[in-house]
């Protein structure tokens, strides 16, 4: 396979690109193209059945644009749409957060003991659970739902009074469960990591499914022998589904830096 192919990364909207982000950084030779539902935002509070047909409808997409390996950034798609991108994909690779992120915490947690926190359908999905107990199965899993925290990121309110106490309410049975490690099972998460640190204290080490799935797909480039050796620029496309407002703002806050075009589908 030609190795200057680009990767496929893509999510219910903007939160994916705290995956982009860990990905240039480890990977700063990779192509990349985005793809955010930014018209369908939020799918963390829709049924698995829309999910599922919005996911095909990318996935192909994404196939179309030739490329090597797909990423699945949004945690939602990952929990309960993962088999559809694998079942179209055929034979181009395919990663997902729920993977990278269940082998880090179980790597990570020294108790045994993981909380997991992500939006209503990943957490009703059990899908964390499943997968870290597939590698260990006697490892304690605790989930909890913050429908909020996707809202508040949104708004920018990443170190704000609200987002605190929103952050201690959601906490605090996470917290008397004594978990080890905290799983950010949302694109969106991430961004409040400084935050969650001062909630939590320092017994809990947060695990974040973007610099992991980073670390997994440099791996599987290099196992698979199509990681790229391209010196010029890597070349990134953002591709969305629509362009709402202050869409700049955010998604640059997301990535870490500015985002250039982007394009708005059609189809
Ligand atoms: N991307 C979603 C996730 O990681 C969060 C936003 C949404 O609900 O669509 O679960």
């Amino acid at each position: 396979m030609d190795s200057t192919r680009p990767i496929g990364v893509f999510d219910s909207g903007i939160g994916g690109l705290t995956v982009v982000r860990a990905l240039m950084e480890r990977l700063p030779l990779e192509r990349i193209v985005y793809f955010g539902d930014t018209a369908r935002v939020p799918y963390g509070i829709k049924s698995v059945a829309t999910i599922e047909h919005f996911t095909a409808q990318i996935t192909d997409f994404l196939l179309q644009q030739n490329v090597k390996m797909l990423i699945v950034a949004c945690n939602t798609m990952a929990a309960v749409a993962a088999d559809v991108v694998r079942q179209r994909a055929g034979d181009i690779p395919v990663l997902d957060v729920i993977e990278a992120g269940a082998r880090a915490a179980v790597a990570e947690s020294r108790s045994r003991s993981i909380g997991v926190i992500g939006t209503p359908t990943t957490v009703n999905s059990n899908a964390y659970a499943r997968r870290i107990h597939a590698l260990d199965p006697g490892v304690r899993v605790y989930s909890q739902a913050c429908p909020l925290f996707v809202p508040l990121v949104e708004e920018g309110w990443l170190d704000h009074p609200v987002t605190r106490l929103t952050a201690q309410e959601y906490l605090k049975p996470v917290l008397a469960e004594e978990v080890d490690s905290l799983v950010l099972g949302c694109t969106h998460y991430p961004l409040l990591k400084p935050l969650l640190r001062e909630v939590l204290g320092p017994g809990v080490r947060l695990v974040d499914s973007a610099i992991t799935t980073a670390e997994l797909a440099a791996a599987k480039l290099h196992a698979l022998g199509i990681a790229s050796s391209h010196a010029g620029p890597a070349g990134y496309r953002f591709v969305v589904t629509d362009v709402p407002l202050r869409f700049q703002t955010i998604g640059e806050r997301f990535l870490g830096r500015s985002l250039g075009a982007v394009e708005k589908v059609e189809w």
